[in-house]
Order: C-alpha cells, then structure tokens, then sequence
C-alpha cells in the first residue's frame, strides 16, 4: 500500500520530536493506538538516527520526516528509511528533490498562491500549516472551491477537541500534531499513556454518534398516528417525508417496508468511508446498493450489509 494511501486510510499523523534510543517504542505506543505512522521532525539531534531505527525495527509503521528545511536533511531521511518528507513551508528545490528521488513530499502551505505553486509542481496533498492560525475549518472551505483536487493534511493547533470538526472537512486527508505523542509523555517514557491517548484520538476521528432510531410501522396511517401520539404525549413536532413521519428529529416512523427486524439506527461519523473500513474488519460490511453520494462524489449515506441487534444500521457522514 502507498503511504498516502495508509495516511488517509488512517486520518491521522503523530508529529514527534524523539531521541533515537525512544523511538521504537513510540512507534510501538502508536501502532498499538492504531496509528502505524509516525513523522519525527527535525528539531532535535539525531532525527535521521530516530527515524532509520524505526523503519528497520517496525516494517509495518510508515515512518516520515518532519520539519525538513534543507536539502540536506531530506537526504539523509530518505538515506534512512523515511517513507515520506514534510516541510513547514513550500520550497521549490526540496519538492523537486523529493519527486526525483520518488518519495512522496507533502510541502505546507498557508495561502491560495502557494496551493497554485504545489499544483504546478504535480502535488496533490499538501501540509496546511499552520492551520487553526491561519482560520481552520474555515479557510478549509474556502480552498475547497478554488482547488477541488487538493487534500489536505492540517497541522498546527490540532488537539483532540477540534480533530473531528476538521475531520469532516471533504478537502482533509489527515490531521497531525503532536497531541497524540506530547514531548511530556515521551520524556517520562509514558508509553502506555500514548497508546490510550491515540486510541482516544482515534475515537473522536471517527466521532460515531447517534443519529436516530427509527420505528417500523405497517403504513403510512400507522406511522402518522404514532407520530401524532409522541407529540401529543411529549411534544415532539410530526413531520411527515417521503418515506416516513418524523417524531422530532430522533425518532423516524417508516410509513411501511421499513429495515431491519425491529426498525432501524441511524449512527453519524466524521469519517464515512474510513469507517466503513473500520466496520468491515469487524465483520460488518456496507450494502453498496444502499448508498448515497454529494454532488462531489463523496457517500454520504449507507446501510450495513446486516442487522445489529434486530436493527438495520445506516451511517451517516456528519
Ligand atoms: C508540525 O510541525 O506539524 C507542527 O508543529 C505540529 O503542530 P502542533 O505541535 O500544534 O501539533
């Protein structure tokens, strides 16, 4: 698999700075997390060291270099096994290095005349940085009009509070910082500590929610008479649709030929397709018929291929 590939696959980007006698049980720590990648930055003594350790050690974690100002730099990360090179800034010279020597470079980026630069130069994914400075989520939607074929990999700012929101971006790849490793826990050793805090990261990615539940009646006058008894008794608002009545926003009736044994459950992620991923290797693959799509091409709805506890379950991308 590409590395790009690994990196949307996973959503998510440790950025560390790491001595070369810790690093391999850091890349562990994540691994175990569920984030095989890793990207040691150059600003400590000894990143090339850190880095070749790891890509000997662990086959299976993609190690990158980060914060890769100079030529220099990014010939010894290659020299050591780096999979792939980040820089904080666009530099014209590294790119062009990078795309000759065949590793995958993902240059920052803070405005639209460095995106046009990067996209001459054949980029595709590009480091936004620093993101929540330069607006966030909002200059996220701004760039996705302008340049519908670049992803983003948003670093600066990243924390486990706002990574699902820029999540949901259509235009995000991936999303890294040093949230899931801080300098704190790998000073003190805290391995075990990583590996809960990238597992928590790795929840709010997915951000699974529930959505709502919905109620199989046996037709449309069955459906609008119950929703019509849940106003009465708890004030939800009725709202009747194509296909179903409405009981407030979290109970839908199907007015007949609903899902599922006992109905259904609608779940939201900030991550569709990467959930769907996730689902599948625990058995629960989507019923591609059932999808549906934005005007971009993204799904933005399918029902798994089977029933959860006596209930068809669809998932949502928030
Ligand atoms: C980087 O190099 O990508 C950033 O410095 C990471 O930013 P953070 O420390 O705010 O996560």
């Amino acid at each position: 698999m590409s590395v790009m590939r690994l990196i949307e696959d996973t959503g998510l980007i440790p950025v560390v700075s790491v001595a070369p006698e810790k690093a391999v049980d850091l890349g562990r720590a994540l691994e175990a997390g569920g984030v095989p990648i890793l990207e040691i930055t150059f600003r400590r003594e000894g990143a090339e060291k850190a880095i070749e350790n790891v890509a000997k050690e662990l086959p299976k974690v993609a190690v990158g270099a980060g914060t890769v100002l100079t030529l220099e730099q990014a010939r010894m990360a290659v020299d050591a096994g780096a999979r792939f090179i980040v820089a904080p800034g666009y530099d014209p010279d590294l790119v062009e290095f990078c795309l000759k020597k065949g590793v995958d470079v993902v240059p920052g980026v803070s405005t639209p005349s460095e995106v046009t630069t990067a996209m001459k130069a054949g980029l595709k994914v590009l480091k936004l940085f620093p993101a929540e400075s330069i607006g966030g989520t909002r200059t996220l939607k701004d760039l996705a009009g302008p340049f519908q074929s670049i992803r983003f990999i948003t670093t600066g700012g990243m924390s486990l509070e706002n990574l699902g929101e820029y999540t949901r971006q259509k235009n995000v790849l991936a999303v890294g910082g040093s949230f899931m490793a801080p300098s704190a826990l790998i000073s003190a050793g805290d391995f075990e500590g990583i590996t809960a805090l990238t597992k928590t990261a790795v929840k709010e990615m997915f951000g699974f929610k529930l959505i709502h539940m919905g109620i199989n009646a046996k037709d449309k006058d069955q459906a609008r008479e119950w929703a019509m008894l849940m106003n009465a008794l708890f004030d939800f608002p009725a709202n009747e649709t194509a296909i179903s009545y409405f009981a407030s926003t979290d109970i839908e009736i199907m007015s007949g030929g609903g899902r599922g044994e006992k109905g259904h459950i609608g779940i939201g992620t900030n991550c569709l397709k990467r959930a769907l991923t996730w689902l599948e290797e625990k058995g629960y693959s989507p019923n591609l018929e059932t999808a549906r799509y934005d005007a971009s091409g993204r799904m933005t709805f399918i029902y798994l291929d089977k029933d959860i506890c006596g209930f068809a379950v669809h998932i949502n991308q928030r």
